[in-house]
């Protein structure tokens, strides 16, 4: 049985019983420290996983070896079930950003219990239309706004509203998020600074101007 709470964040918020139960009976308990991989793109798949504490990275490398950043994952997100629907290879990298606690369930033991609880199929669809929804918006993003909308968008995504809007990463590891080189990426922060929206120090970014970002956000503003 689970020693710690789920959370009601991300997924989890919407997710029914018999997925909440699984987890709380059935899941193995997983604790990373910072940087550690949890799986790697092309490793065989053979569970699916919750996040309860901290943050994980999923990232994909190109053939030379470029990273793009697909998303930063928090509690209450769950995420490896593309290989429990397909069998086979990891579609992506998972990495701890910070010191996490996450749940793994097998994928053998999820698929016994969707044959038993018709609600537990409902909820990974759900999930799955989520997963697609997301993929869409991205690639519709990355190939139809110029990088600098990216950029304010993952900023906001990154530091959501009732956060103190910091963004600890680096620039190169904010290129890595949409998609583009560092260069332009502190090119483009480097104005925002000027203009006071955000601050930029060695630990990362912080918004300062929500709104002024908010409107950058929008792809009739460049
Ligand atoms: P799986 O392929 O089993 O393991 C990696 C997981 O990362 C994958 O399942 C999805 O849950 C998730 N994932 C894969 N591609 C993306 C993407 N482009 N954006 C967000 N999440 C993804």
């Amino acid at each position: 049985m689970l020693k710690t709470r789920l959370p009601d964040t991300g997924f989890l918020s919407g997710a029914s019983g018999p997925l909440r139960r699984m987890l709380e009976s059935q899941a193995s308990e997983i604790r990373l420290s910072q940087g550690e991989v949890l799986f790697e793109q092309g490793d065989p798949g053979d569970a699916l996983y919750a996040i309860v504490e901290g943050a994980l990275e999923l990232s994909v490398l190109s053939a030379s070896g470029r990273k793009l950043s697909l998303d930063m994952m928090r509690p209450g997100a769950v995420f490896g079930e593309i290989t429990l629907f397909d069998p086979g290879e990891r579609t992506a990298t998972a990495i701890a950003t910070e010191a996490s606690l996450v749940l793994r369930l097998r994928s053998g033991d999820v698929l016994e219990q969707i044959r038993r609880h018709p609600d537990l199929a409902a909820d990974l669809l759900r999930l799955a239309g989520q997963r697609m929804r997301w993929m869409n918006n991205q690639l519709n993003e990355q190939v139809f706004l110029p990088m600098p909308v990216r950029l304010a968008r993952k900023l906001a995504y990154l530091a959501p509203e009732g956060s103190d809007g910091r963004i600890s990463l680096s620039q190169a590891e904010l290129a890595e998020f949409v998609g583009a080189t560092r260069e332009a990426v502190s090119k483009t922060l480097a104005t925002w600074k000027r203009n006071g929206l955000i601050s930029v120090s060695r630990g990362g970014v912080q918004i300062l101007d929500r709104n002024a970002l908010a409107v950058l956000a929008e792809p009739e503003s460049i």
